[in-house]
């Protein structure tokens, strides 16, 4: 298509007189996320540096290959973007090589997995009603569709993972690849125990960290490098990068003699991402990324992380305090889920309680609970999280009343004038914690 001079200046102008549409949409996120309590536990706020990197000029440039071996031109500045990000990423988690190409974390996890399995081949993963993700082995994720799934669960009686029932599993099923990691998991993992049982039974280890990438940066949660072939990761989550995947290659034993050296799985990998799954890199999110690597190195993101542990803690104890059973009875990390059936009058759903909770100006998101009876639209429990709160500055005092804010929210059961009031308790409190003014 042909642009007429003055019409393509109008695409260089500012957003605001360009598209007033999308711009006051914007507009009112900002303001959503300003006044809000975002309790996502998956969610967080990037740094200015990071959204600069993000919204740069970088969104124009094709680079498809990798640092010194691309298929177009005009690459130098990408490759020193590219090659910084790698170089951080590795520092962060001590790892011999590393992919920043993936798109998301799906990505990450579809390129680990095509580099170890062919169609057809068995995985064991986590089941997705007891806090595994769907790239864990959904029957509606390609995972599930693609691959033989087995699944494990937790421990009906402790709520927590069943490494007894996932060793059986694995001298069963004898999968090729054992994959870790959770969506919804309060926890520590032990990934030394997954590591031996991939050992015994020839399977590759893979870890998907996503949640827990930020603890596990900060030392403050087991790495799961020693163990595994590839750990995988999103970069947006406790880790507060922009959003994307990443791919680490892991120390952890190889079955059988393929995939022994870090070089050999860096290319298998690789060459899943690009030209496996995907085309061009997305240079500007692999700046973003290179940034929030280079934060999560500094000693301020290490306090941030021991902040997060506090204020889940924080929290876990005011809910129990307020009459909220949380399953497994606690939490390790940055999230912990509420089982409703065993909370207040146990007649909530969790449906129920994600809207209320969203009129009263806290965002969280309904989640399945172990032994669960409703379907996954409605549920029986929250999961929430702590990893936004802690980046405004939030502390013990502010978890307290939030615990007594979310009781008060759900025995309201939708009445309007009581969930006023606390929304406007809620701007009052985030008013004083500023994200980007
Ligand atoms: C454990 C885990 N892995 C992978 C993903 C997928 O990440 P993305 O949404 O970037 O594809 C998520 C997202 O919530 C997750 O929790």
């Amino acid at each position: 298509m042909t642009m007429p001079h003055d019409s393509s200046k109008k695409f260089l102008s500012d957003l605001q007189s360009a598209d007033p549409v999308i711009h006051a949409a914007i507009g009112r996120e900002h303001e959503r996320e300003e006044t809000g309590l975002e309790l996502i536990a998956s969610e967080n706020y990037v740094s200015r540096a990071v959204l600069e990197a993000q919204g740069s000029i970088l969104t124009n440039k094709y680079a498809e290959g990798y640092p010194g071996k691309r298929y177009y031109g005009g690459c130098e500045f990408a490759d020193q973007i590219e090659a910084a990000a790698i170089e951080r990423v590795c520092r962060l988690f001590g790892a011999e090589a590393a992919n920043v190409q993936a798109h998301s974390g799906s990505q990450a996890n579809m390129a680990a997995y095509l580099a170890l399995m062919s169609p057809g081949d068995t995985m064991l993963g986590m089941s997705l009603s007891h806090g595994g993700h769907l790239t864990h082995g959904s029957p509606v994720n390609f995972s599930g569709r693609l691959f033989r799934v087995v699944s494990y669960g937790l421990d009906p009686a402790t709520e927590r993972l069943d490494y007894d029932q996932i060793r059986e599993l694995a001298r069963r099923e004898k999968p090729k690849v054992i994959v870790a990691g959770a969506s919804a998991y309060p926890r520590i993992i032990d990934f030394e125990a997954l590591g031996g049982i991939a050992r015994e039974t020839g399977a590759h280890l893979v870890v998907d960290m996503a949640h827990i990438a930020g603890l596990v940066a900060a030392g403050l949660h087991p790495s799961p490098l020693p163990h595994t072939t590839y750990t995988t990761s999103t970069t947006h989550k406790t880790l507060r990068g922009p959003r994307g995947g990443l791919i680490l290659v892991g120390r952890g034993p190889s079955p059988g003699e393929t995939l022994g050296t870090a070089a050999d799985r860096l290319k298998a990998v690789n060459s899943q991402i690009f030209p496996g799954i995907q085309g061009g890199p997305l240079m500007h999110v692999i700046a973003a990324k290179a940034v929030s690597f280079g934060e999560a190195l500094t000693p301020e993101f290490q306090a941030y992380q021991k902040q997060i542990l506090e204020n889940a803690r924080a929290l876990a104890d005011a809910l129990m305090s307020q009459g909220f059973k949380l399953v497994s009875g606690g939490t390790d990390n940055h999230l912990m889920l509420i089982d409703l059936t065993a909370s207040l009058d146990g007649s909530i759903s969790g449906k129920e309680a994600e809207a209320w909770l969203d009129q009263a100006g806290i965002t969280v998101n309904k989640n399945t609970v172990p032994n669960e009876k409703r379907s996954p639209f409605v549920t029986s429990g929250i999961r929430i999280g702590v990893p936004a709160i802690t980046t405004r500055g939030m502390g013990k005092a502010e978890m307290r009343q939030i615990g007594v804010w979310i009781r008060q929210a759900l025995q309201a059961r939708g009445e309007a004038a009581q969930l006023g009031r606390i929304r406007a308790e809620v701007r009052e409190l985030c008013g004083k914690f500023p994200l980007y003014g």
